[in-house]
């Protein structure tokens, strides 16, 4: 019998690299998504990927009484992977109540959800946006996490915290936090990646939207930065490189090998790049001159940030095996091959 996960925002860009790597290394996958962000035709992908379709449940886990109901359905999964939330920026200062009620509440009804199973293991999707900007770099996970400068960032902090606190109250036997730096880049097959719905607000989307024609211009957001270019700096990190650290962090649960009962792990690459060292790699991996200009900053942004990987490369016993031109190759020939361009 497989062990079962259950994978929420599994449809979306780190969570259906993630649901690869899982099925790749033996694992049975429930999805739990809403469909708000991303499309259906993903799980077809999956199947062609891996040989076999995850199961789907199409749910809001902003609701509670949805969220007891389908949980209770999948209650011999041995493990929750939480990737649902929303994530734009811009937006969540907008509609902050949006923000709190969709990812607040989706890991809340979970907890509670989860409660008579309490040794689900619980690994939840954290962003580098807790530290926001550091005064040491590279940053490991002992700095102090600042307050955020946006609605989406203060609910990363929160859900960290109402993780740590039902992990200390044994609402939930054990639990990780893997902190993203910058994921990009697309699965090696190109059949899944990022797929922003309406103007991408990252960077890698709109180079690879603008290269196929579809945006007219890239804004390069600041040049007088006080780094190498005058461009701020990034750690970049290959999304396949971080759904296989998903995998090894279930393992370490999995397999109680860890050292504490809540953990919190960086997950980057250690290396720093500037928005135009990421044009670049993609203007020579491509073979295309990109159009862009530059632009004032962007509210909000930090000068530059990267990753003290040393905890999680020792403790977890993983690297991130791509490099920058890897992750600008590969989300190229994702765009290609959606946009059906040679
Ligand atoms: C990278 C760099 C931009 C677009 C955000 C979230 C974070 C996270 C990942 C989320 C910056 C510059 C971008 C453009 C540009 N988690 N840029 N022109 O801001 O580091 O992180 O996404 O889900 O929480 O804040 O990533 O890709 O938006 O920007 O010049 O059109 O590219 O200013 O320096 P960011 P990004």
């Amino acid at each position: 019998m497989k062990k079962k996960i259950i994978v929420t925002g599994g449809t979306g860009f780190i969570g259906s690299h993630t649901v690869v790597e899982l099925m790749e290394a033996g694992f049975g996958v429930v999805i739990f998504d809403d469909l708000r962000n991303s499309d259906i035709g993903v799980l077809d992908k999956i199947e062609k990927i891996t040989g076999h379709k995850p199961d789907f449940e199409q749910v809001d886990l902003s609701n509670q009484v949805a969220t007891e109901a389908v949980v209770s359905k999948h209650a011999d999964a041995v493990a929750c992977i939480h990737f649902a939330a929303l994530k734009a920026v811009g937006e969540s200062v907008e509609n902050p109540l949006l923000y709190y009620r969709n990812n607040l509440f989706s890991l809340i009804n979970l907890l509670q959800a989860f409660r008579p199973h309490s040794d689900t293991a619980f690994i939840f999707s954290s962003s580098a946006t807790v530290y926001g900007q550091p005064d040491k770099l590279p940053i490991d996970e002992s700095s102090p996490v600042v307050p955020a400068n946006s609605p989406y960032g203060n609910t990363k902090q929160m859900a960290e915290e109402i993780l740590q606190q039902s992990v200390e109250a044994g609402t939930i036997k054990s639990a990780i936090s893997l902190r993203y730096f910058n994921p990009i880049g697309a699965h090696s097959s190109a059949l899944i990646g990022e797929l922003p719905k309406g103007l991408p607000n990252n960077l890698m989307p709109f180079i690879t939207q603008t290269a196929a024609g579809i945006r007219p211009d890239l804004k390069v957001f600041g040049k007088d930065y006080k780094t190498a270019d005058g461009t701020a700096v990034r750690d970049y990190i290959h999304v396949v490189d971080v759904a296989q650290a998903h995998v090894v962090a279930l393992n370490r649960i999995l397999d109680e090998k860890s050292k504490a009962a809540y953990e919190v792990f960086n997950l980057g690459t250690g290396m720093g790049f500037s928005v135009l060292d990421v044009i670049k790699s993609f203007e020579k991996t491509s073979g295309l001159k990109l159009k862009y200009h530059f632009a004032e900053r962007r509210p909000g942004d930090v000068e530059q940030i990267y990753a003290d990987t040393s905890l999680a490369n020792e403790e977890l016993g993983w690297k991130a095996q791509f490099n920058l031109d890897d992750m600008t190759s590969s989300a190229w020939n994702w765009e290609k091959n959606l946009r059906g361009i040679k």
